[in-house]
């Protein structure tokens, strides 16, 4: 089944566990820590999510010096969590060492290792950013679907994209390679900041790997029902 992230972008540990009680009987239930909430709770939040069966995507984006990535992925993988990423931009012998890392740490204390997804350009990059910041001179398509390659080849589970590069990465890589994306609305939600959005339905069409949904969720009048119609929509069956 591919999963529904819910990405819990709220300021502290209390507000996010609040607003997941309603969900306490929905199973399977996922969820997106990202640094916000990660930063100021730390370990105790994964905890409070683990501990009621919850599965985590703790998105650190880790992106430093071999080393110290590996060092970090060592702590993430004692977490007990399934997904975590890193930016491929670090390289791919900054991605085999937090591969390492995330192995070392679920093999110390005998947990499953999550799985380990690489970001490739940054939604918010613009094709202009590329060229002109990066001096990068191939197209923005070029460029993921290369980094895609490089983290697959590097020991990457999977990318973080747009579903609407879905297909391009596929073709590179292979159609095994997992595509999580996130940039996902519901016909009736504003765009807001997210710039190239699809509809869950049109996720599933482009072979999504699991999406990753904020606001469309988390503002919605009912937030368990908005949940269980994406995860339909996404997997095509009745929750
Ligand atoms: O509210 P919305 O559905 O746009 O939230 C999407 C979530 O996915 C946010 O937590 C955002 O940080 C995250 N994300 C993204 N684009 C990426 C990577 C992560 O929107 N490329």
């Amino acid at each position: 089944m591919k999963p529904v992230f819910i990405a819990l972008d709220f300021v502290d540990a209390p507000t996010a566990l609040k607003f997941l009680e309603p969900f306490k009987d929905v199973k399977p239930l996922s969820v997106k820590v990202g640094m916000e909430l990660f930063y100021r709770e730390g370990e105790s939040i994964i905890k409070a999510l683990r501990d009621q069966d919850i599965d985590v995507f703790l998105d650190l984006k880790l992106h430093d010096i071999p080393h110290t990535v590996e060092q970090a992925a060592k702590q993430i993988g004692q977490f007990d969590i399934q997904y975590t990423t890193v930016h491929s931009l670090g390289g791919s012998e900054m991605i085999k060492a937090a591969k390492r890392g995330l192995v070392e740490g679920a093999k110390k204390v005998g947990v499953s290792q999550p799985q380990l997804l690489a970001v490739t350009q940054l939604t918010s990059t613009s094709e202009n950013q590329l060229h002109d910041e990066e001096l990068v001179n191939v197209s923005m398509a070029e460029s993921v679907s290369h980094l895609a390659k490089m983290a697959s080849q590097s020991g990457a589970d999977g990318v973080i994209s747009s579903a609407l590069e879905n297909d391009l990465i596929h073709q590179t890589v292979s159609d095994e390679f997992k595509c999580i994306n996130p940039g996902i609305r519901l016909p009736s939600n504003n765009v807001d900041d997210q710039k190239r959005v699809v509809t869950p339905e049109k996720a599933a069409e482009f072979h999504t790997g699991g999406i990753v949904v904020g606001r469309s969720i988390i503002q919605s009048d009912n937030p368990v029902q908005t949940y269980k119609d994406i995860y339909n929509a996404v997997n095509g069956g009745t929750k």
